[in-house]
């Protein structure tokens, strides 16, 4: 959501700041814009709505002249995307310009009291308020540009990463930020910020995460300053990031979904190296090993995410219930967060996030934290707000994920979950010997069963033709499989935009069997497991009511294959583990369909690959 860049070295900014805008472009965005400042201190932004295509367009017959700029990709919150509401952001003289990712609260206050001093303002945006404050502050209080940003954030409630620049000014840039993500990159006499390490690695691996609250002065030839808002210096360690160039890009892929779906085989085994051991029969999480009291003594689990993550939570209480034998509750955090919930001192939450920075999951666990609760991130991003914000954690380990639709990240967390749910059981003794070194072999193995999986590719997408012009679809699954039917119904929603349920298959009968009829393709997950009898049953419901079946079951299967119009076979593995596979195909398909519909697979409309706003 959003993409902040900005610049400032010996080099041509424009360049740096554009590129950095592409390599942004999968956070999801409306429009997009640059300002830069030239060596004599003038001032210049343009602007666009659309791709950052499109601002280059725009830019050809402009003035890109200057060694420092910010750059900005917005996803609007107030006001409609336009070239007006777009950022950079002038104050009133002229002599501001500003970018902006989250949202001002208290804009409209703020805003009325700067049009009683005679404020204009040209866009409907919250962030052209704090822009115009930041000006008024300083003129009113005779005040430096960082004392002017001190004092203006000082009265704003809200959350923002911003980058301000001055006319007159070509060597200083400030950015500050709360609740919204902001890394500074140090390069060799060159300094950037940006809202991720995306756009800076390709020039440093050296980077500070700014915390809540501070803020970054960068001034040409000198190292940066960082002070807090209420003007206290802090000095932040530098990290050296291990993140490369080559993560980021496609490898010969048409869509970076498409790369990150077959990358799964390679990146469950990066997830699981160096944690779990066949031969000495053993899983080592270090963040439950150091906490095993915790785990041990955890009265209930609560599994706090959004989205796709919660659906990966949902299987994650299956887990912790079957193997575990601890209470779990599963809840979206936007729900969890503002309904006054129960939490104890002795219950483990579990924060589920790929970006480690959706805004709704940072304030739940904020929450949990302050009833005493032990809280545990599970996370994709290195230096993400949530890992800084838990008290312990474990990583995916995927490399970077840019499909704006989760894929890689999705059965890293399954995989996490699982290897949390046996290491648990096994401090907790809820789990015998054999049965436990019967499940760590089979987890081994799954990333080569992914690999088959991923060889019935053209089947798939010859499947999918038949089915790119339906307009709703159903998906069902039971036990270990219901989420993975709501995650398959959601894959296809965000990069098809065609109207998809799941449901767990018994709930049918209790209503969405209206639904049913010759049109009505039904994805139903049909795997050998405990659940197979019952599942058939449910099949059968479908096509004695007409239905097209689409059912994804095991090698070994003779039974549904009689029964439903089409199948996609997996290999047979645990109950469990069962959604690790499942999934696969209907990454596939979703993928497929989105294709033959000519729709932007990576950034699918109106959504954001981190959700930094509530
Ligand atoms: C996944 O395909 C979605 N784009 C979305 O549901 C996502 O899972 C959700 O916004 C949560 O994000 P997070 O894992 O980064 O917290
Ligand atoms: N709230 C701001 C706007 O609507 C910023 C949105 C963003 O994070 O891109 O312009």
């Amino acid at each position: 959501m959003c993409g902040i860049i900005g610049y400032v070295g010996g080099r041509e900014a424009y360049p740096i700041l554009v590129k950095g805008l592409h390599r942004l472009e999968y956070r999801g965005y409306d429009s997009a814009g640059v300002a830069l400042c030239n060596s004599i201190g003038e001032l210049n932004i343009y602007k666009a709505k659309g791709r950052v295509s499109d601002l280059e367009d725009f830019c050809k017959s402009k003035d890109t002249v200057g060694t420092m700029g910010i750059a900005h990709t917005r996803w609007a919150t107030h006001g409609e995307p336009s070239n007006v509401n777009a950022h950079p952001h002038y104050s009133e003289s002229e002599n501001l310009a500003l970018i902006h990712n989250g949202i001002i609260e208290n804009y409209a206050v703020l805003k009325e009291q700067l049009l009683q001093k005679g404020y204009h303002f040209q866009s409907s945006t919250d962030t052209e308020v704090l822009v115009q404050l930041i000006e008024y502050v300083k003129e009113l209080n005779h005040v430096d540009l960082c004392t002017a940003i001190q004092l203006a954030l000082g009265q704003v409630v809200g959350a923002y990463a911003i980058a301000v620049i001055e006319k007159g000014n070509p060597d200083m840039m400030i950015a500050a930020r709360k609740s919204s993500p902001l890394v500074l990159g140090i390069g060799r006499d060159e300094f950037f910020i940006a809202s991720d390490a995306s756009p800076i690695i390709e020039y440093t691996n050296r980077v500070i995460f700014l915390e809540d609250e501070e803020i970054a002065i960068v001034r040409r030839h000198e190292q940066p300053k960082i002070v807090t808002i209420g003007n206290v210096e802090k000095t932040r360690e530098i990290i050296q990031l291990e993140m490369s160039l080559g993560q980021l890009e496609k490898g010969g892929y048409p869509h970076f979904m498409l790369k990150e779906i077959f990358e799964q085989p390679r990146t469950l085994r990066d997830c699981m190296r160096g944690r779990v051991n066949v031969e000495c029969n053993n899983v080592v999480l270090s963040g439950i090993i150091d906490n095993k009291e915790r785990f041990v003594n955890a009265k209930r689990i609560i599994i706090l995410a959004c989205g796709t993550s919660w659906h990966a939570g949902l299987i994650g209480e299956y887990l912790f219930e079957e193997f575990c034998r601890i209470p779990v509750e599963v809840e979206y955090s936007s729900e969890f967060r503002y309904r006054n919930p129960l939490i104890y001192p002795d219950d483990v939450v579990i924060a589920v996030s790929q970006s480690g920075e959706t805004a709704d999951t940072l304030a739940a666990i904020e929450l949990a934290k302050e009833s005493g609760a032990f809280v545990y991130g599970i996370c994709n991003v290195v230096g993400a707000s949530i890992p800084r914000n838990t008290h312990s954690g474990s990583y995916t380990h995927v490399g970077p994920e840019i499909g704006v639709a989760s894929t890689k990240a999705f059965t890293a967390q399954l995989l996490v979950l699982s290897m949390m749910a046996l290491c648990i059981a096994r401090e907790k003794k809820t789990l015998d010997e054999k049965r436990f070194l019967k499940l760590l072999i089979e987890l081994d193995a799954i990333p080569a069963k992914i690999e088959s999986i991923l060889g019935n590719n053209d089947l798939i997408q010859n499947l999918s033709n038949t089915f790119t012009y339906a307009h709703n679809f159903i998906y069902l699954g039971r036990g270990y499989n219901y989420p993975v039917a709501l995650e398959g119904a959601l894959k296809l929603k965000e990069i098809s935009y065609i109207h998809a349920e799941g449901y767990p298959a018994a709930e049918m009968k209790h209503g969405p069997i209206a639904l049913i009829d010759s049109e009505m393709p039904v994805v139903a997950i049909a795997t050998d497991n405990g659940m197979y009898e019952k599942v058939i049953s449910n099949i059968q419901e479908i096509k004695a009511r007409n239905g097209r079946v689409i059912a994804v079951v095991s090698e070994n299967d003779t039974v549904v294959k009689g029964i439903a119009d089409y199948v996609i076979e997996v290999p047979v593995t645990e109950d469990c583990f069962d959604p690790l596979l499942t999934t696969i195909p209907l990454q596939l398909l979703s993928y497929h369909i989105a294709v033959n519909k000519r729709r932007d697979v990576d950034m699918p409309r109106n959504l954001a690959k981190s959700v930094t706003v509530e």
